[in-house]
This record gives C-alpha cells, structure tokens and sequence, in this order.
C-alpha cells in the first residue's frame, strides 16, 4: 500500500527514468568514462543523481542523503539511499537491464524501497509492514518446495575472483543453475517476478541493495548482509531468497 513519501518515490523514479532514457540518445551528452575497474560513469549517472537530490531536499529537507555519486550528504534519522542507474555498464551500451534505485533507512531498519527500470517497463515498490509490489500487483512468495532452482550471481571485482568461481562451482554441484546480469536491481526484480529464486553477490555497495532487500523481505522471502552499521560504511555480501529456494546450499544461503 503506498503512503506518500512511497508516491512521491515512484514519481521521482520515473522522472528519473525518462532523463536517463533521452541523455542515453547522445553519446557527446552521456560521456562515458571509466571509474574504475569494470566501473563506469556518465552524465546521466550525475544528472539523475542530481534530480533525485533535488526532489528528496524539496520533500524531506531534514535527511541525510546517501548516493552513489555524490556520497554522504546531510544528516538526520533518516537516509536516503539512492543508486541512479544501477547496471550502467548495461545501459551505455543500449541493454534495457538498468535501473534506478531508491531506498529509506530509519535508522534501524530499510522502511521503503522502489526499483524502476524503464527499458524493462517494471516498477517495483515496498514500505515495511505493507508488502511488495511489481507492476502493481502484490507478491507474495509461493513456498512450495521448486525443482529446478536458479540463482541471480553477482560479480565485481571487490570479491576475489576465486570466491567466484568457487560459489559458481559449489552451485553447479548442487544442480543450481546461475545468471549473471550486470546489475544488482535487475537480479532483485527477477527474484519478486519469478525469473530466479535468489540473488548473490560477494560485495554490493548499500546503494545497490537497499531498496531490493525491503522489496525481498516484503514479499516473504529471506535476505542476509551485514549489520547496517557496517554496511553503510562498506560493501556487504548480500544474499536475497524467495521462500523456496533450498536453504543452506553450497555455503552461500
Ligand atoms: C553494479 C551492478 C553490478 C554489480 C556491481 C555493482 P553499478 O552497480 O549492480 O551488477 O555486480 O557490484 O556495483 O556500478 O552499475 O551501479
Ligand atoms: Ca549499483
Ligand atoms: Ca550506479
């Protein structure tokens, strides 16, 4: 159920999806440069980013707002925490799986998480207590027992490459199979439509997950990081389960 703070996100996320959409149409407007390894940025990371400061300030002047871009700013009990594009590997070279990440944190707990990705035509929303939603309509996980399960695996080069190939081969042992997509948010919309049962990945940043764990957790699934405290600090491994996949597999759930 959406309350207004949850209103104004959705509207903000799709404000955000369209700049991003026309930026991309020109690549002397997007100027993709590399910020490190396998970490790219552009000017519609920057220029949403800036959007979405602006309407949090307009909205809740009294927060503190974390971003990928433009880190830490203001303070307060609250937190935004915002990831522009997520995937924008994928979507400076045309792909449709990017999105834009928009989470609240009250000082205990993720309250609020929106995840649109415009190519994609999927928004999803959560608020603590009233459910997940995709499309509009509520999911809840079915948790009858599946047969062939699949797993979203994330990688950057924060994780060691071995831990990698050593997650991907324990899966494979166990008769999963696994999916790399190239951004955290797309593999947190396939769990809630069904694509994949989990979703894991080494080391994401707070901004990469805050909005996909409250979607997770609402719709009954499981998700297990590190304590806030230090995931505001630093990256996390993330592990996020809808309420069937097989608990206790390879070491990663
Ligand atoms: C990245 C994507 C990628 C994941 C990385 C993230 P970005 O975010 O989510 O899938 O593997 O860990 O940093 O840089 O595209 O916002
Ligand atoms: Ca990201
Ligand atoms: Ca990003």
């Amino acid at each position: 159920m959406l309350d207004d703070r949850l209103t104004v996100m959705l509207d903000m996320a799709r404000e955000a999806g369209r700049l991003a959409q026309k930026m991309r149409t020109d690549p002397d407007i997007l100027q993709t440069r590399e910020k490190g390894p396998m970490d790219l940025v552009t000017a519609a990371d920057l220029a949403v980013e800036a959007h979405l400061r602006d309407r949090i300030q307009a909205l809740e002047p009294d927060v503190a707002i974390l971003g990928e871009e433009g880190g830490l700013t203001g303070s307060g009990g609250e937190t935004w925490i915002l990831d522009p594009i997520d995937g924008t590997v994928n979507f400076s070279r045309g792909t449709p799986n990017w999105a834009i990440s928009i989470g609240t944190f009250d000082g205990t707990a993720l309250t609020h998480g929106v995840i649109h990705a415009p190519d994609l035509d999927m928004t999803a929303w959560a608020r603590r207590g009233h459910g997940s939603y995709l499309n509009g309509q509520r999911i809840t996980f079915d948790p009858a027992i599946v047969d062939n399960p699949i797993m979203a695996l994330g990688y950057s080069p924060r994780t060691a490459l071995a831990d990698y190939f050593n997650e991907i081969e324990a899966l494979l042992d166990a008769g999963i199979e696994h999916r790399r997509y190239g951004a955290a948010t797309i593999c947190f919309l396939g769990v809630l439509a069904g694509w994949f049962d989990a979703f894991h990945e080494g080391a994401l940043n707070i901004w990469d997950a805050a909005a996909g764990l409250v979607l997770i957790e609402e719709a009954g699934g499981t998700v297990s990081h590190d304590p806030f405290e230090a995931f505001l600090a630093g990256p996390s491994r993330v592990t996020a389960c809808n309420a069937r996949f097989p608990r206790g597999v390879a070491g990663i759930t």
